[in-house]
Protein backbone atom coordinates (compact mmCIF):
# COMPACT_ATOMS: atom_id res chain seq x y z
CA UNK A 1 0.00 0.00 0.00
CA UNK A 2 1.35 3.91 -0.57
CA UNK A 3 0.76 6.97 0.77
CA UNK A 4 -2.43 8.08 0.59
CA UNK A 5 -4.29 11.54 2.09
CA UNK A 6 -8.31 11.94 2.93
CA UNK A 7 -10.06 15.01 4.40
CA UNK A 8 -11.38 15.26 7.56
CA UNK A 9 -13.02 17.45 9.72
CA UNK A 10 -13.84 18.05 13.37
CA UNK A 11 -17.24 18.77 13.51
CA UNK A 12 -18.50 21.79 15.80
CA UNK A 13 -20.63 19.49 18.74
CA UNK A 14 -16.47 17.92 19.42
CA UNK A 15 -14.85 21.24 19.04
CA UNK A 16 -17.52 22.96 21.48
CA UNK A 17 -17.42 20.36 23.96
CA UNK A 18 -13.30 20.29 24.11
CA UNK A 19 -12.99 17.09 22.38
CA UNK A 20 -10.16 18.69 20.09
CA UNK A 21 -6.89 17.64 21.89
CA UNK A 22 -8.49 14.13 22.60
CA UNK A 23 -9.15 13.53 18.75
CA UNK A 24 -5.94 14.82 17.16
CA UNK A 25 -4.14 12.73 19.91
CA UNK A 26 -5.94 9.50 18.89
CA UNK A 27 -5.49 10.65 14.82
CA UNK A 28 -1.43 10.69 15.49
CA UNK A 29 -1.41 7.69 17.48
CA UNK A 30 -3.24 5.78 14.75
CA UNK A 31 -0.20 6.75 12.64
CA UNK A 32 -1.36 10.04 10.37
CA UNK A 33 0.69 12.51 9.65
CA UNK A 34 -1.71 15.81 9.83
CA UNK A 35 -0.43 17.41 6.61
CA UNK A 36 -2.61 20.83 7.31
CA UNK A 37 -5.28 21.77 9.74
CA UNK A 38 -7.13 24.75 10.41
CA UNK A 39 -10.36 26.11 12.32
CA UNK A 40 -13.10 27.08 10.33
CA UNK A 41 -16.26 28.35 10.62
CA UNK A 42 -18.10 26.81 7.82
CA UNK A 43 -21.18 29.02 5.86
CA UNK A 44 -24.05 28.15 4.91
CA UNK A 45 -23.30 28.00 1.53
CA UNK A 46 -20.01 26.11 2.12
CA UNK A 47 -21.74 23.54 4.30
CA UNK A 48 -24.82 23.19 1.29
CA UNK A 49 -22.37 22.83 -1.10
CA UNK A 50 -19.84 20.20 0.62
CA UNK A 51 -22.82 18.24 1.54
CA UNK A 52 -24.94 18.69 -1.77
CA UNK A 53 -24.84 14.71 -2.03
CA UNK A 54 -27.47 14.98 0.77
CA UNK A 55 -29.41 17.59 -0.43
CA UNK A 56 -32.47 15.83 -1.00
CA UNK A 57 -32.43 13.93 2.25
CA UNK A 58 -35.14 14.83 5.56
CA UNK A 59 -31.94 15.75 7.38
CA UNK A 60 -30.32 18.30 5.21
CA UNK A 61 -31.42 21.62 6.80
CA UNK A 62 -30.60 20.18 9.85
CA UNK A 63 -27.12 19.24 9.39
CA UNK A 64 -26.34 22.38 7.36
CA UNK A 65 -27.35 24.79 10.61
CA UNK A 66 -25.83 21.47 12.49
CA UNK A 67 -22.45 22.37 10.40
CA UNK A 68 -22.23 26.41 10.94
CA UNK A 69 -23.19 26.67 14.72
CA UNK A 70 -19.48 26.87 15.57
CA UNK A 71 -16.37 26.52 14.55
CA UNK A 72 -15.29 23.25 12.94
CA UNK A 73 -11.47 21.91 12.60
CA UNK A 74 -10.48 20.86 8.80
CA UNK A 75 -7.71 18.75 7.97
CA UNK A 76 -5.66 16.33 5.43
CA UNK A 77 -4.74 13.31 6.68
CA UNK A 78 -2.27 10.92 5.31
CA UNK A 79 -0.55 7.30 5.71
CA UNK A 80 -0.84 4.24 4.23
CA UNK A 81 -4.78 3.44 3.38
CA UNK A 82 -5.72 6.97 4.75
CA UNK A 83 -9.48 6.95 3.53
CA UNK A 84 -10.16 3.71 4.74
CA UNK A 85 -8.49 4.00 7.96
CA UNK A 86 -9.61 7.20 9.03
CA UNK A 87 -13.07 6.11 8.58
CA UNK A 88 -12.18 2.95 10.79
CA UNK A 89 -11.58 4.74 13.15
CA UNK A 90 -14.76 7.33 13.23
CA UNK A 91 -16.58 4.93 13.88
CA UNK A 92 -20.23 4.07 12.40
CA UNK A 93 -22.31 7.51 11.30
CA UNK A 94 -24.97 6.63 14.51
CA UNK A 95 -22.96 6.29 17.78
CA UNK A 96 -25.02 3.69 18.78
CA UNK A 97 -24.00 1.34 16.01
CA UNK A 98 -20.18 2.63 16.45
CA UNK A 99 -17.50 0.15 17.57
CA UNK A 100 -15.90 0.42 21.38
CA UNK A 101 -12.98 2.72 21.62
CA UNK A 102 -14.22 4.75 17.60
CA UNK A 103 -13.96 8.83 17.92
CA UNK A 104 -17.99 8.64 17.54
CA UNK A 105 -18.27 5.96 19.74
CA UNK A 106 -16.98 8.13 22.39
CA UNK A 107 -18.24 11.32 21.43
CA UNK A 108 -20.94 11.60 19.39
CA UNK A 109 -23.86 12.96 20.79
CA UNK A 110 -26.40 11.83 17.94
CA UNK A 111 -26.29 10.18 14.45
CA UNK A 112 -26.35 14.13 13.51
CA UNK A 113 -23.85 15.35 15.93
CA UNK A 114 -21.78 12.77 15.51
CA UNK A 115 -18.24 15.06 16.01
CA UNK A 116 -16.20 13.78 12.50
CA UNK A 117 -16.45 13.97 8.67
CA UNK A 118 -14.20 11.99 6.73
CA UNK A 119 -13.95 11.21 2.78
CA UNK A 120 -15.62 8.18 2.03
CA UNK A 121 -13.48 7.13 -1.47
CA UNK A 122 -10.28 8.53 -2.42
CA UNK A 123 -12.14 10.02 -5.65
CA UNK A 124 -14.23 12.47 -2.78
CA UNK A 125 -10.72 12.90 -0.81
CA UNK A 126 -9.95 14.38 -4.19
CA UNK A 127 -12.89 16.93 -4.25
CA UNK A 128 -12.53 17.89 -0.34
CA UNK A 129 -9.22 18.61 0.35
CA UNK A 130 -8.97 21.37 -2.08
CA UNK A 131 -12.66 22.30 -1.60
CA UNK A 132 -11.06 23.76 2.16
CA UNK A 133 -7.13 23.83 0.89
CA UNK A 134 -5.40 25.51 -1.39
CA UNK A 135 -1.83 23.93 -3.27
CA UNK A 136 0.59 25.82 -1.05
CA UNK A 137 -1.30 24.76 1.93
CA UNK A 138 -0.74 21.30 1.76
CA UNK A 139 3.04 20.66 2.32
P1 LIG B 1 -19.82 12.27 7.08
O1 LIG B 1 -20.13 12.42 5.60
O2 LIG B 1 -20.10 13.51 7.87
O3 LIG B 1 -18.42 11.76 7.29
O4 LIG B 1 -20.76 11.14 7.70
P2 LIG B 1 -21.10 9.71 7.10
O5 LIG B 1 -20.43 9.52 5.78
O6 LIG B 1 -20.83 8.72 8.17
O7 LIG B 1 -22.67 9.81 6.91
P3 LIG B 1 -23.50 10.43 5.68
O8 LIG B 1 -24.54 9.43 5.32
O9 LIG B 1 -22.59 10.94 4.62
O10 LIG B 1 -24.24 11.65 6.39
C1 LIG B 1 -23.63 12.91 6.49
C2 LIG B 1 -23.93 13.51 7.85
O11 LIG B 1 -25.31 13.87 7.91
C3 LIG B 1 -25.78 13.71 9.24
N1 LIG B 1 -26.87 12.75 9.26
N2 LIG B 1 -27.95 12.92 9.95
N3 LIG B 1 -30.52 12.62 11.09
C4 LIG B 1 -30.04 11.66 10.30
O12 LIG B 1 -30.66 10.64 10.07
C5 LIG B 1 -28.73 11.86 9.72
N4 LIG B 1 -28.13 11.02 8.89
C6 LIG B 1 -26.95 11.59 8.60
C7 LIG B 1 -24.59 13.22 10.08
O13 LIG B 1 -23.92 14.37 10.63
C8 LIG B 1 -23.75 12.55 9.04
O14 LIG B 1 -22.42 12.41 9.46
MG1 LIG C 1 -20.53 10.94 4.24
Amino acid sequence: MSLERTFGMIKPDAVAKGHLGAILSFIEENGFRIVALKTKRISRHEAEAFYAVHKERPFFGGLVTFMTEGPAVVMVLEREGAVTKWREIMGATNPANATEGTIRKRFAESIERNSVHGSDAAETAAQEIPFFFSQSELS
